[in-house]
């Protein structure tokens, strides 16, 4: 009787597809993520998450803040000078302006806002990240998946796509590099190419850069092409602050004023997560090379490990990312049928669903910027899992 109530007082509006898949057993994706988070045995591979930060520099930038009781003003509506400058020093560039939002993920939605018209359209990718091609969705025409879940183009866009697939009405363009979930990173020269087009074509390059640091090289587009790209950074993935919903956008002057115009909260960002966030680029240097040797470690373990299983395989191997997706199709495994055998298991992992509505069954996607003895429980229980669900 409610919903009837409800419909006639307003319509729900329905975009892109929004990758809510609620596994069996659960009312809604709340409450599944309310019952992992409650599950402190739970293994968390499911998320891209980095639970690798033993040091406290982070902590304490944010201890310090909340000591000083400050967090009763407000902080300044943009971010703090002192974070938009480190940013932009960690990207390596000058004279771009930065917005500090609440995650890569409001950035996301705040660009695809302010470049997009009704008639535009946005070419992504699939697999990709596909809360993206929602925001896209609910203000452009058209959202353009390219298929890349094959070897001919590497696993992930390449210009010679984009210029086949794009028209006079592509805007926008998403970069996510390295590629959630595949791991799939673009070399200089593509970066130079994409550019290139953008730049002749008057379109916008997203380059989400969530997962900059685990790629073994990293080129950035906005030095190329900085009137024609929107940077997207994540506090998330390589600082391990996901729970502290910090990050920002990068791109010129013009942008970013315009997108102050549509802004949804004006006043700031949360100040103890930007104190976080302040203190973990200072202190980088002191961990960085910690977090990336044992997640790439981990990687190799997951790779002997899968080498010895038969009929599956990882899609793109060395991941650039901290994530990787392993095709279980020729086991005649569904992805989603693995990811709740391996929850059972306490094991949180990620059915490809969640990262491509085409090719989605086929893959489980798995993170391991966590403990070394996670990553071997992980390893004890995989093959297990292939034997009984093996068809
Ligand atoms: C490509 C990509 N962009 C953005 C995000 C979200 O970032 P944030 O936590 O900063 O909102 C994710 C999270 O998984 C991601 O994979």
């Amino acid at each position: 009787m409610c919903s009837n109530f409800c419909d006639m007082m307003f319509k729900e509006k329905k975009y892109g597809r929004v990758a809510k898949n609620i596994p069996k057993g659960f009312y809604s994706a709340n409450d599944f993520f309310e019952y992992l988070f409650n599950n402190k045995d739970m293994i968390w591979m499911g998320q891209n998450t980095n639970h690798l930060h033993k040091e406290d520099y982070i902590y304490n930038g944010m201890a310090e803040c909340l000591e000083s009781r400050e967090y009763s003003k407000y902080p300044p509506s943009e971010g703090f000078s002192e974070l938009k400058s480190l940013i932009l020093n960690d990207l390596g560039l000058k004279d771009s302006e930065v917005l500090i939002s609440s995650g890569g993920t409001d950035s996301l939605y705040l660009a695809m806002n302010t470049i997009l018209e009704p008639h535009h359209n946005v070419i992504t990718t699939d697999p990709g990240y596909l809360i993206i091609d929602n925001f896209a969705s609910r203000f452009a025409n058209k959202v353009i998946q390219i298929p890349i879940y094959n070897k001919e183009c590497g696993y992930k866009l390449t210009p010679r796509l984009l210029k086949e697939n794009m028209d006079k009405n592509t805007k926008i363009v998403v970069l996510i590099d390295p590629l959630n979930p595949l791991g799939t990173a673009y070399t200089s020269e593509e970066i130079e190419k994409f550019a290139k087009i953008a730049i002749e074509n008057d379109i916008y390059l997203i380059h989400d850069v969530t997962y900059k640091d685990f790629a073994r090289e990293h080129y950035s587009i906005a030095k190329c092409a900085p009137d024609n790209s929107i940077t997207i950074y994540s506090f998330s993935k390589v600082f391990g602050m996901a729970g502290l919903r910090i990050g920002a956008m990068v791109s010129n002057v013009d942008v970013i004023s315009a997108v102050k115009s549509i802004i949804i909260n004006d006043l700031g960002t949360n100040i103890i997560a930007q104190a976080g966030a302040i203190s973990a680029i200072k202190s980088k240097n002191k961990w960085i090379d910690d977090i990336v040797n044992t997640t790439r470690n981990n990687q190799k373990l997951i790779k002997s490990m899968i080498d010895d299983v038969n009929d599956v395989f990882i899609v793109n191997y060395p991941s650039d990312g901290n994530m990787l997706a392993i095709d279980v199709e020729k086991a005649g495994i569904n992805s989603k049928e693995l990811a709740e055998y391996l929850l059972d298991k306490n094991i949180f992992t990620r059915s490809g669903t969640y990262t491509s509505s085409r090719f989605g069954d086929k893959y489980l996607r798995i993170s391991f910027s966590i403990p070394e003895e996670e990553v071997k429980i992980f390893n004890q229980e995989f093959p297990k899992a292939i034997e009984v669900l093996r068809k």
